[in-house]
């Protein structure tokens, strides 16, 4: 395997100097994520202190992954840097493309065969530039990584918003643009702002219903989804001892739904059990001998008000389960109040389908607890009312949960196993009945639940809970049961209880596989062709983008106004779409159709101001690019929140959209904009975004100064003559004005490897 032991030697042995520099600087004890970072400068040794939420710092990452929906475009940039092989470790998986329908088999076979042309472009420019490959069916991107690739005390960037999952075994790791991963891949240095730093003392230890999701479940609904924005959650104290190392893998991944750069957890027993389980001894006794690195200063966790800018205490003995939903993760329900809630809001109590597995939770303890509530309901005579799937997070542990015999008591509960992949979480699931846009109900052990994600209907209400809540909740078949507290009528009609989930950390009879699906790079890779068909519809290279005129930016016209919430599930929609991901033309035909209109409160429905008509957004778009009209669009809060894709960034430069104005941005996303040589912009006064009409021919002006911590103005020419002139604000720093002026990250990248 892949697994690079010598460059976690080399990590580990610039700790020691590395971190006491850092303490130097810092004048101060340091958090776990402090060190980590410090230890990871590019400049090497730390001579100064950086400013949290301020500071732009270059870091050298030790590793890349990138999931098969994000490679493509992440590669094809690779390919125009000019290399021969990556820079840093990577790897490539195949997860995101295999659509649920009848179950693991059949549903790979015909992923591979749909998907041939993916997979063959993936699998050859990874043979050629060094990154190792996971097949189709080895499992989904995180589950890989924090079992194969995640180390205490590593830095790694991967092209997925739930990268943060290989927090869980103590590494900093964080989602990013395929133009980041891309950046790195080329040997150049990462940048990041500076994080703040969120402390979450956990204390006592989880029994009965309670599981680690719910951690996160509880600080999802303290931080809500803006809070955690431009800040690493670090979690500590005796309470996260007691927690498994992949239990803090889900913390840490859905740590993505409060907005937070990454989550984390320090090394202890915990990890070193999963690294010695999961074939790692070498690297338990590495991070053994550097111990004292890899976890917080005792002072700082001690008195963490002093050192983290905020502070959240959770007593684990004290925490109930929860069920978050529908449609935000951040509504957080204590089980005890969610009958009332469902009742309250008139939410369909009648369960559909509950959905265990995914990224965030399939771990060996999440199916073998959910397993033992399955076991009951076949021992009790239960009959699970919902439909019920399972999506193993690997191979590695789909094998070794179908040796223990827990997918066969799946299997009789009328459970269905999905292909080891992403499917219903990503919106590649072929519901039967989706389309009739009926109000419905489903609940999922994933992370994410904004409307239309998996199965593409406006009206399922989907909820985020744990395996074993889910569980539950499918053999009840309705909302309103509480597990905790309620009976059930078993097929004798008489009344039954469901004890408490049971399970193991990790299989005792350990891991077992028999081809995991993984695929070594040639060792010489010259010689291997990439071939890209140019009739590809899914495939297609890139051509550089045009640098900046060197003039204000004057006529743009309004492309949309976007109200309210804008991910970039709504800039960039999945599901279909997803075939696209490799094509910037084609896949530019989805842009910005999932956001809502401000002036007519509709989706995929602009005013055109040429025609005066109404079309979809791209026509519309593709329009004014035809007369070489530049436009902007105007969002929200938080707006492109959700996703790391960088296409929600790269379609509007391709169709001619110069400049996304809004009251705020998501950080991976105002990046990526930056990336591409877009202009990200934030009104200075959110309360301008009222003074924006629909006709409105818009000027950026100051662009010939444009400079760091700068104001530019914008113009509005609105149609009846009038004007108002606003002040909005920016925040690149000299070298991302730089990608602003060359066009993109990517032409400076070429023009330096020439
Ligand atoms: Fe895949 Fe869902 Fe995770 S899309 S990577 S399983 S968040």
């Amino acid at each position: 395997m892949a697994f690079d032991i010598e460059m976690i030697k080399a990590v580990y042995a610039k700790f020691p100097e590395r971190i006491e520099a850092a303490r130097k600087a810092v004048g101060k004890p340091l958090t776990l994520t402090e060190k980590i970072l410090y230890a990871h400068l590019s400049q090497g040794e730390a001579s100064e202190a950086f400013e949290r939420g301020a500071s732009y710092v270059d870091f050298q990452p030790d590793r890349v992954a990138m999931q098969d929906a994000t490679a493509q475009m992440a590669l094809l940039q690779f390919m125009q840097a000019g290399r021969d092989q990556v820079a840093v470790p990577s790897t490539v998986h195949c997860d995101h493309l295999i659509q649920a329908e009848v179950g693991a088999t059949a549903d790979l076979d015909k992923a591979k065969d749909k998907n041939r042309e993916v997979y063959d472009f993936l699998s050859s420019v990874s043979n050629k530039y060094g990154l190792g490959f996971w097949k189709p069916g080895a499992g989904i991107i995180h589950q890989v990584v924090l079992e194969n690739y995640a180390f205490p005390g590593g830095m790694m960037i991967g092209t997925d918003s739930h990268t943060p999952n290989a927090g869980g075994l103590g590494m900093v790791a964080i989602g990013v643009g395929g133009a980041d991963a891309c950046d790195v891949m080329a040997g150049l240095p990462w940048e990041l702002k500076f994080p703040k730093l969120i402390g979450v003392k956990l204390t006592g230890k989880l029994s009965g219903w309670a599981s680690a999701k719910d951690v996160i479940l509880k600080v999802a609904g303290i931080l809500t989804v803006k809070g955690g924005t431009g800040a690493v959650v670090e979690y500590f104290g005796e309470g996260a001892r007691n927690l498994s190392a992949t239990g803090k893998g889900t913390i840490c991944n859905m740590g993505a739904e409060i907005g937070a750069t990454t989550s984390i957890f320090g090394y202890d027993e915990k990890s070193e059990a999963y690294l010695r389980g999961t074939d790692r001894a070498d690297v338990a006794d590495l991070a053994n001998g550097v111990k004292e690195h890899l976890t917080g200063d005792d002072e700082v966790y001690n008195n963490p008000e002093q050192y983290f800018d905020q502070v959240i205490e959770i007593n684990l003995s004290e925490l109930e389960p929860h069920i978050n939903g529908p449609f935000t993760p951040d509504l957080a329900w204590p089980i005890s109040k969610f009958a009332e809630a469902v009742k309250k809001h008139d939410w369909p109590a009648k369960l559909e389908v509950g959905l265990i597995g995914s990224c965030t939770n399939s771990s060996y303890e999440d199916i073998s607890r959910a397993a033992s509530l399955a076991q009951q309901a076949v021992d009790k005579n239960l009959k699970a009312k919902s439909e019920y799937t399972i999506t193993p997070g690997s191979e590695q542990v789909r094998f070794t949960v179908e040796r223990d015999g827990f997918l066969d008591t799946f299997g009789s509960m009328g459970g269905v196993v999905l292909a080891n992949a992403c499917g219903p979480c990503i919106g590649q699931w072929a519901r039967h009945g989706a389309e009739k846009k009926e109000k419905n109900s489903i609940i999922t052990s994933f992370n994410r639940n904004f409307a239309k994600r998996a199965d593409g209907n406006p009206n399922t209400h989907s909820f985020v809970a744990s395996p074993e809540i889910v569980t539950a909740m499918a053999i009840a078949g309705d909302l309103t049961f509480n597990p905790l507290t309620d009976t059930l009528t078993n097929e004798n009609g008489e009344q039954v209880k469901l004890d408490e989930p049971t399970g193991l950390e990790l299989p005792t009879k350990g891991f077992a596989v028999e081809d995991a699906g993984y695929q070594a790079p040639a060792e010489e890779g010259s010689s291997v062709n990439v071939i890209v068909d140019p009739q590809s519809e899914r495939l297609q290279l890139l051509e550089p983008f045009q640098p900046w005129e060197g003039t204000d930016l004057n006529g743009l016209k309004l492309l949309i106004k976007a109200k309210g919430k804008c991910t970039t599930d709504h800039i960039s929609m999945a599901g279909p779409w997803l075939r696209f991901r490799g094509h910037l033309d084609n896949i530019s035909n989805n842009m910005l159709i999932g956001a809502v209109n401000a002036y007519n409160e509709e989706t995929n429905s602009v005013k055109n101001q040429l025609t005066g008509e109404y079309g979809e957004v791209p026509a519309v778009q593709r329009h004014y690019k035809q007369h070489n009209i530049g436009s902007i669009v105007v969002g929200d809060e938080n707006y492109g929140e959700g996703s790391s894709r960088e296409h929600a960034a790269m379609e509007p430069r391709f169709l001619g959209v110069r400049a996304i104005l809004v009251k705020s941005f998501a950080r991976i996303h105002e990046t990526n904009l930056k990336k591409q040589g877009m202009l990200a912009l934030t009104f200075a006064n959110p309360a301008d975004y009222d003074l924006i009409q629909e006709d409105d021919n818009i000027d950026i002006v100051g662009l010939e100064s444009f400079a760091p911590g700068k104001s530019l103005t914008v113009v509005l020419n609105h149609a009846d003559g009038s004007k108002n002139e606003i002040e909005v604000l920016h925040t690149y720093n000299q070298g991302q004005i730089g990608w602003f002026k060359a066009g993109s990250a990517l032409n400076l990248i070429k023009e330096k490897n020439k």
